[in-house]
């Protein structure tokens, strides 16, 4: 089933990262688990590649790549095909449904962020959308072309980011309004062969059903989380960075006599490992580091180190904080940063720490508990 006929170009603009069996299981099971009659619905895969996701008596599947489209055919000749923009002109008219039908959505659509595509002639057509799916990742659009098409469950993989991170819920509109996560399971992006396995991501396998209620951020930061080895989590059990010091540039709070030392923005946990932490200069991307705060920064500092010690799933979280915890060790976390950026030493009050690497280690391994990574 791994996508063979595109180029490298044509794959990153298309997403076109084709999904193992096992994992199209797991939507089934999902679906089985919760849907039991899954089979009497239309099963509509609007970017199905080979067509793996297309099971049961009733299939549509679509595709813009028409080489995919053609391949899905051949391997699974029951069902509907279309081959098409499934973010233009969308409606169940599109794929002759009418408003009675009703419909599954299958699938694991692409998800890039469109401002960083590589160019060519195939991201003009794939950039056409209807006004109202428009987003800068083009998973998050198809996402909105779900609700638009009004399917009565959507079960299909997307980055986990796109309901923990705020302002990516935020641009979830409609979809969010609309639809409630009703079951899911949580597995690593390194499961997708072909894309980068030095920083994985997590990728959530999302029932959706379609209700009057919808779901809010509250309800994402409550929800119980599962991953594929079973280890739950849930996001309002951390305290995080945030709650203490800024996570971008602060220039306007700030003034520029109050720094001391500047830091790099800090957007999650995956960002944090391959970015620099003090900066030797002010840059637009830098934070103001004040006295007062300073600790905090170097939590930031020393937190990075112990990254091996997260698991995947934690990748676009923010940084945690046991506060109250961190707040006993301050000098520690602080004269350890201060021996990696000398130009902090005039800060640091002489430690007595004699053993740092396992003080450290309690730290981090209360703050994760059963997800703390050895
Ligand atoms: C991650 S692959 C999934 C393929 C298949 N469902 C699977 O998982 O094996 C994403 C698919 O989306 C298709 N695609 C990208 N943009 C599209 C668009 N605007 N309309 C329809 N299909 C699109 C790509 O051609 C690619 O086949």
């Amino acid at each position: 089933m791994e996508q063979k006929h595109l180029g490298h170009k044509d794959t990153v603009n298309l997403g076109s990262y084709y999904t193992p069996p096992w994992l199209v299981d797991r939507v089934y099971s999902l679906l089985g688990k919760n849907v039991p009659d899954w089979d009497d619905y239309y099963i509509l895969d609007t970017s199905c590649g080979y067509g793996g996701f297309l099971r049961g008596p009733k299939t549509i599947g679509a595709d813009i790549d028409e080489q995919a489209v053609e391949t899905a055919k051949q391997m699974r000749s029951r069902g509907v095909y279309f081959n098409h923009n499934s973010l233009f002109g969308i409606s169940r008219s599109q794929y002759n449904l009418d408003k009675n039908e009703k419909i599954i959505i299958v699938g694991n659509p692409p998800y890039n962020d469109t401002t960083s595509i590589i160019r060519n002639d195939i991201k003009k057509t794939a950039s056409l959308r209807d006004a109202d799916v428009i987003s800068r990742d083009v998973g998050i659009s198809f996402l909105l072309s779900y609700d638009k098409l009004t399917a009565d469950f959507v079960c299909v993989l997307h980055p986990l980011s796109y309901l923990i991170k705020k302002t990516n819920f935020e641009a979830l509109g409609q979809f969010k309004s609309n639809y409630t996560l009703i079951d899911s399971v949580v597995v690593s992006s390194g499961v997708f062969s072909a894309t980068s396995k030095l920083t994985s991501f997590p990728i959530i396998i999302a029932l959706y059903e379609r209700n009057l209620f919808g779901m809010n951020y509250a309800y994402i930061q409550n929800y119980t989380f599962e991953t594929n080895d079973n280890k739950p989590f849930s996001i309002k059990e951390y305290d995080t960075i945030g709650n203490y010091i800024p996570k971008y540039p602060n220039h306007k709070m700030t003034s520029k006599h109050d720094a001391i030392a500047y830091f790099y923005t800090m957007r999650d946990i995956n960002a944090l490992k391959r970015a620099a932490t003090f900066l030797e200069k002010e840059t637009r991307a830098a934070m103001r580091v004040t006295k007062p705060k300073l600790s905090y920064y170097c939590y930031v500092d020393v937190f990075k180190d112990y990254i091996p010690h997260m698991p995947y799933y934690f990748g676009n979280s923010d940084i945690m904080i046991n506060n109250a915890y961190f707040r006993e060790l301050e000098s520690l976390f602080v004269s350890r940063s201060a021996r990696k950026h000398p130009k902090l030493a005039p800060y640091v009050e002489a430690g007595t720490y004699n053993d740092e690497e396992a003080a450290l280690t309690k730290y981090f391994k209360a703050l994760l508990g059963v997800h703390y990574v050895d």
